[in-house]
């Protein structure tokens, strides 16, 4: 008999189909809303699960004795999992890291100049029909070339858009990570690790790169923010929730900084009203790692995953280690 295999969101049809040959699928390719009831019995009559950043895996959702042995998630983040509580339970884990590292940091850069050059508010005034003429100081934006990017969450992606701004547009660059990284990475990358309150300072561009949890929470709010430079941008490309949306949406208000770039939200995909009105933020809806080939490489992960683990007892790219629990 196969495994009985859950795809919570709509993914390739190439990928279920290939699925199908090892699983008996239960696919959710119209994207029907999951209530928690239909979500939590949904996973306790599968044997794995293919699930997006969206799709919690916790305690409560697996119950006592979760039928379930594999989690594969279509994301490098994984915050939307309980990994300690998958552990507990015999659950692995598994996510997406590597496939999608440079089309995120292509997009975290597109953010960077989208939001220095304040890309969509000029084109929002053209397309509003009110471009009379040339003018010298229209739509005059920040420099990017030459000037100085600070990198919170220096990993995988981190490293990447150092590499962008270091070695593409000439720029210093400082990070600031829980801890430095080693000498060579550093060298290749081109960057100089500082305290966080000196990346707030120096920083021209700033960019959000580090993961989600409880100790991220809320790391850049009103009193981060007030170390910024008047004329500093902001973006966040990590997750929801590292930016206190309403404390950026007062202070962009308030012209306490120049702009942002945001492709993340707090309790996405609502997005802070005030945020929507604003003329100096860019807004994009979680679509960083969105290119056909990589997210088609996030779900052929993802994917592989599911089949290593039932053929090998092993998933290819683990979050954790869980006692042997047979995989059939
Ligand atoms: C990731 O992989 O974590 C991206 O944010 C897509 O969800």
């Amino acid at each position: 008999m196969k495994p009985k295999l859950l795809v919570a969101r709509p993914i390739f049809q190439s990928v279920i189909d290939s699925l199908s040959e090892k699983f008996e699928v239960t696919s959710n390719q119209s994207d029907q809303a999951w209530t928690p009831d239909a979500w939590q019995q949904a996973i306790a009559s599968h044997d794995a699960a293919l699930t997006t950043g969206s799709d919690p895996i916790n305690a409560l959702v697996l119950g006592a004795q979760p039928r379930l042995k594999i989690a594969a998630n279509m994301a490098v983040g994984f915050n939307n999992f309980d990994v300690p509580a998958m552990t507990t339970l015999g659950v692995i884990a598994s996510n997406t890291p590597d496939v999608l590292t440079e089309t995120t940091a292509d997009f975290g850069f597109a953010l960077i100049m989208a939001t220095a050059r304040r890309m969509t508010e000029s084109e929002h005034y053209l397309r509003a029909g009110l471009w009379k003429q040339w003018r010298y100081d229209m739509f005059a934006g920040a420099e990017v070339h030459g000037s100085t990017l600070g990198i919170l969450g220096m990993g995988r992606i981190g490293q990447a858009i150092a590499r962008r701004g270091a070695l593409g547009f000439g720029m210093k660059v400082f990070y600031h990570n829980r801890s430095p990284l080693d000498a060579a990475t550093e060298n290749e990358c081109k960057a100089t690790y500082v305290d966080k309150e000196t990346l707030l300072k120096t920083a021209d561009h700033l960019v959000l790169v580090l993961p989600y949890s409880a100790a991220s929470h809320h790391s850049i709010g009103s009193k981060e923010i007030a170390q910024m430079k008047p004329t500093a941008t902001l973006v966040n490309i990590a997750r929801g929730g590292i930016v206190d949306d309403a404390a950026l949406a007062l202070a962009l208000k308030n012209k306490q900084i120049a702009a942002a770039g945001l492709d993340v939200f707090e309790g996405e995909p609502a997005v802070h009203p005030d945020l929507l009105t604003l003329p100096n933020v860019v807004l994009t809806p979680h679509i960083a790692s969105s290119t056909v080939k990589t997210r088609l490489a996030m779900a052929q992960l993802a994917a592989d995953n599911l089949v290593s683990f039932f053929a090998t007892g092993h998933a290819l790219t683990p979050l954790n280690q869980v006692p042997a629990k047979s995989a059939t």
